[in-house]
């Protein structure tokens, strides 16, 4: 959803923050007030000294002292930490320092669960080893394997020379890298690590960044990177915080002279407004992390990996799996703001079954509601019997309806306005409250509006009914489209406690209305050449290459008041690119049950009503697996919710970005993400939408939407996109068993199912910046067409000329260039796919217009072998829904020179039968054919593939069976 740019925001509000009181029961203090003259000179901040060490059963624990006099750089230093340094598994190492008093805020144990620690003593046999020195206090981390080797993480760097670092904010000279200290203030933390020079760093985020997913760590007395955490509504800026928190990196360590790497992991956990930087200091010889954070503990988990997939899976075991997915959510999705009734929703399912496009999920925006109220349809324009006989047929024909709900509640304008959601609320006491108590009201789409509060004990019991109570009028849906959520707000504070509320109209024009018509389009475009279809049949110069916005985006507004801070702005002015922390959200003084403040829970909403979500609809659709897209996500979200990228725009860039935001949300463990395929804002073109409906083909979520006001970009609008996007669907739908066994092993262990091309070959430093294609699983390689006006694309084979790839479309091996692009032919309509050597690929080889149709039908195998005739691969079958999952089969194949073997394991009865084996790579025509040991003559061979196509078969897969061929 859309939400306007903040000088259009301010010209409504007007009204300050009505709430400047003392935030009361909160569980950490607020920032100093008035003209409290802070010493930003954090180099002569003290550090710790550490005492009173004591071993424990699997680590050690001791006191941390502050050593002098305390510099209250933005805040009150703590004189008394404890340190607790637990090996909890053989490959994970938590640290945890946190004030004696426990007054920091952690995140309470309902929201975020922490990991169970093995049983046995880990300390010895952990790969990661904890060092330290007393005075002044430091750590770092080893790898019992390399003793000797850099360290991990090391916050000894008192030695290097002053960092002369972009001013971060007013007065502040920031030459805070000599002889850094630990800081532990009540508002301000602060700890940094030396990283490798230019070491390569991945993750930190939701970010857009113009690095790519290499994040920029600097060169030579720069910063590379200013990783905001505050979560923010905002459409998908590049370089900015943006929707959702998630502070952890990925480090990937290559060994030239050995050829060997190695990787590791490092979270906060602590979902502080915070500043993350990746710097390297002047004529330095290594790179920096620091973090800077407004509150909380420094509770650190390094995971020792060693290869990228496994330290994805070692962050699953701390913030736990992706939520299991209903085998439906694979199939292609179709939204827009501005579709404005019943009837024209039917018509565009209507288009899409005419135009043979499969359709799986309907989706409708906050067109739907009545007044922009959440629970609501409007009862003119989506009439209730008439959702409900709709949505009815579309069950019917095994598809499915998805609304959009938005974070704020409306509230009742008078007493005859009745809206149950507000009233049963304000009586369970659910919302979010100023600090005297009274409610907190902000302002969103349906005019002035309350907030659920995620900690009070009915709000679950409320959001369900109120989900439950929607099948009143109609609205019978599959899933939730969870929007707004950071949360956002249009106004300033409590806008709307103590005033007449009865004006709803939205604080700006809408788009499509006049004074905001929506005027752009994609790089290129040329409409006085080639009419709306833009820049499709130009043959002219390529006018793509905007740049992206310099790396470090100017401070905001808000920075320079630091002498004269006002309450509900902790001294330490992050790099929220809104300025004030207040702006657009919920303001920090806002308050929660158990006296939680908004500054420290903020980033968690989004989480928490992704949670709550979930669980509602285990009740509302019960033993059924939740199907929920969040817009907002903080560390651990992958469990309850997908998500997508937010309001992208139309345009050729994005469509790149989308690659990196689905590559880092493999990391962050919420694998279910795509971008809103053909743009959100702005107007789409033919050959943009027709590249990019191919190209999220190969992403897990996949869904068109469109903002209001913006000509129409369903696939069907233009023939060449009509085409494109059913030959793409129709490999996706070939593929499902491989996404569905994909996303069954990340709901098993975390393993990610869409790769960047070094988490599968991690010593071709070639690929460590490869974010222009990507791979799902280990065995197919995608490389898109990026920009206009372009009839082939290059990309790079990994595998060094080792390893097999072969055309998805024709089973062709490849001719690539080791270690170096290959130009392969992608003119429009064609989106290159291909097969590692050794893949053996179990496929539907009927896709047809549903994912259940497409279920129904047969099997067939795809073999792709490497080069010594091996092929191996696993899928994971059940009955797509059931949650719990019920049971399952795991269906093997194992292939080398001439033979295969199929088996099957579980319980899970597999009905449809294989009907055809392909081989690829086989040299020469065989004479004989046999399966089950018996000959079949029902075989074709071609040579300039080297084609082996077995067909008329009828395979019991839940039995296997044996196939040779000579
Ligand atoms: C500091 O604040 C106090 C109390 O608000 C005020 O009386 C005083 O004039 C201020 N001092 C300066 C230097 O602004
Ligand atoms: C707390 O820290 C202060 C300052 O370093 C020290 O003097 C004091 O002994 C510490 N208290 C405890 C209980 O360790
Ligand atoms: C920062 O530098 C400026 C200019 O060199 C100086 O006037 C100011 O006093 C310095 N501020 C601090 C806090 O050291
Ligand atoms: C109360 O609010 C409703 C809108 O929900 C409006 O239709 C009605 O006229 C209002 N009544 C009064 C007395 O203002």
């Amino acid at each position: 959803m859309f939400t306007q740019k903040l000088s259009a925001v301010l010209l409504l509000a007007g009204s300050a923050l009505a709430y400047n009181g003392r935030v009361q029961e909160v569980l950490r203090r607020q920032p100093k007030v008035g003209n409290v003259t802070h010493s930003f000179d954090v180099a002569r901040c003290p550090g710790y000294a550490l005492h009173a060490l004591s071993e424990t059963h699997n680590g050690l624990t001791a006191k941390l002292n502050l050593a002098g006099a305390a510099c209250n750089a933005f805040g009150t230093d703590v004189a008394n930490l404890t340190i607790e340094v637990t090996y909890e598994t053989t490959s994970r190492l938590h640290v945890h320092i946190y004030d004696t008093a426990k007054s920091q805020f952690t995140i309470p144990e309902s929201v975020v669960s922490r990991p169970a620690a093995a049983k046995g003593n880990t300390a010895k046999k952990s790969d990661l080893v904890f060092n330290y020195d007393a005075s002044p206090f430091a750590f770092w981390i080893t790898r019992r394997s390399a003793p000797h080797a850099a360290p991990l993480f090391d916050t000894r760097i008192s030695s290097l020379p002053p960092t002369p670092i972009a001013p971060v904010m007013a007065g502040d000279n920031s030459t805070a890298l000599d002889g850094f200290p630990l800081v532990f203030e009540n508002q301000y933390l602060q700890l940094a690590s030396a990283l490798p020079l230019g070491a390569n760093i991945y993750g930190l985020g939701e970010v857009v960044a113009s690095s790519g997913i290499r994040r920029d760590v600097g060169t030579n007395g720069g910063v590379g990177t200013i990783q905001n955490d505050w979560a923010r509504d905002i459409a998908d800026p590049i370089d900015e915080n943006i929707y959702g928190v998630h502070p952890i990196y990925m480090e990937h360590r290559f060994n030239g002279s050995t050829n060997t790497s190695q990787s590791h992991g490092v979270f906060l956990l602590n979902p502080a407004g915070a500043d993350i930087l990746l710097l390297t200091p002047p004529s330095s010889n290594v790179s920096l992390i620091e973090y800077r954070l407004i509150g909380g503990t420094l509770d650190f988990y390094f995971l020792a990996g060693p290869t990228p997939q496994s330290v994805m899976r070692q962050y699953a075991q701390v913030v736990g799996t992706p939520t299991w997915q209903p085998v439906w959510a694979f199939g292609f999705q179709l939204c827009r703001w501005g579709y404005t009734s019943l009837a024209e929703v039917k018509g565009v399912v209507a288009k899409m079954r005419s135009a043979n496009i499969p359709l799986e999920v309907m989706w409708n925006d906050i067109d739907l509601y009545h007044a922009f109220r959440d629970f609501t349809a409007d009862p003119v324009s989506f009439a209730p019997e008439e959702m409900r006989q709709w949505i009815a047929e579309l069950k019917a024909n095994h598809q499915h309806y998805v609304p959009i709900v938005d974070a704020a509640i409306p509230k009742e304008l008078n007493s005859t306005d009745f809206y149950a959601p507000y009233s049963k609320g304000t009586e369970l006491d659910v919302f979010i409250k100023n600090p005297d108590g009274t409610e907190y009201v902000g302002q969103v789409w349906p005019g002035y509006t309350v907030f659920p509060d995620w900690f009070a004990p009915n709000t679950l019991g409320w959001w369900t009914d109120a989900l439950r109570n929607w099948s009143a009028l109609g609205v019978e849906f599959s899933g939730i489209w969870l929007d707004m959520n950071e949360a956002s707000s249009f106004c300033d504070g409590s806008c709307g406690s103590g005033i007449d509320i009865s004006n709803t109209s939205t604080p700006f024009i809408l788009p499509g209305e006049p004074g905001n018509f929506v005027a752009g389009y994609p790089e290129g475009y040329n409409a006085t050449i080639s009419g709306p279809s833009g820049n499709i049949t130009v043959n002219g110069t390529l006018t793509y290459g905007a740049t992206a916005q310099a790396a470090l985006a100017a401070r905001g507004i808000g920075a320079g008041n630091q002498s004269d801070v006002d309450l509900n702005a902790p001294p330490y002015a992050i790099h929220n690119a809104n300025g004030r922390l207040s702006l657009h959200t919920l303001a920090t003084n806002a308050t929660h049950t158990g006296g939680y403040a908004e500054l420290d829970v903020h980033s968690l909403w989004g989480l928490m009503e992704a949670e709550a979500t979930h669980k509602a609809l285990q009740a509302v659709l019960p033993n059924t697996r939740p199907f929920i897209i969040s817009r907002s996500a903080f560390a651990s979200a992958g469990k309850w919710a997908g998500h997508w990228l937010g309001d992208n725009f139309s345009k050729w860039e994005y469509m790149y970005f989308s690659i990196q935001g689905v590559l880092q949300h493999q990391l962050f463990q919420i694998p279910f993400v795509g971008a809103d395929t053909c743009g959100f804002n702005d107007n789409s073109d033919e050959e943009l939408c027709g590249r990019w409906m191919q190209l999220a083909a190969f992403t897990p979520f996949y869904r068109n939407h469109n903002i209001k006001g913006a000509i129409s970009q369903e696939p069907y609008v233009w023939d060449s996109v009509a085409a494109a996007s059913r030959t793409a669907i129709a490999v996706r739908y070939a593929l499902l068993p491989y996404w569905y066994s994909l996303f069954a092993n990340a709901s098993i262990d975390g393993t990610p199912p869409v790769r960047a091309l070094f988490w599968e070959f991690p010593n071709e430093p070639e690929l460590f910046s490869v974010d222009r294609q990507f791979m799902i699983g280990s065995d197919i390689l995608v490389t898109p067409v990026l920009t206009p006006n372009v009839s082939s694309v290059d990309g790079i084979f990994p595998g060094r000329g080792k390893t097999i790839w072969r055309d998805w479309y024709t089973g062709a091996a490849l001719n690539t260039t080791a270690g170096a692009n290959t130009t392969l032919p992608a003119p429009l309509g064609h989106i290159p796919v291909h097969v590692r050597g050794g893949a053996a690929l179990l496929l539907h080889s009927a896709p047809a217009y549903t994912i259940e149709e497409t279920r129904e039908g047969p099997f067939a195998l795809l073999v792709s072998p490497a080069a010594d005739g091996s092929a191996f691969g696993t899928s994971y079958l059940d009955d797509g829904v059931s949650n719990p999952p019920g049971p399952s089969a795991t269906v093997t194949v194992h292939a080398s020179k001439g033979r295969m073997k199929i088996e099957s394991k579980g319980k899970f009865r597999v009905a449809q039968k294989l009907e055809v084996v392909t081989v690829l790579g086989v040299a020469k025509k065989p004479a004989k054919v046999e399966v089950g040991g018996k000959k079949v003559k029902g075989f074709t061979f071609t040579d300039a593939e080297e084609k082996l196509v077995i067909s008329g078969l009828s395979v019991d897969l839940n039995k296997g069976t044996t196939i040779s061929w000579k």
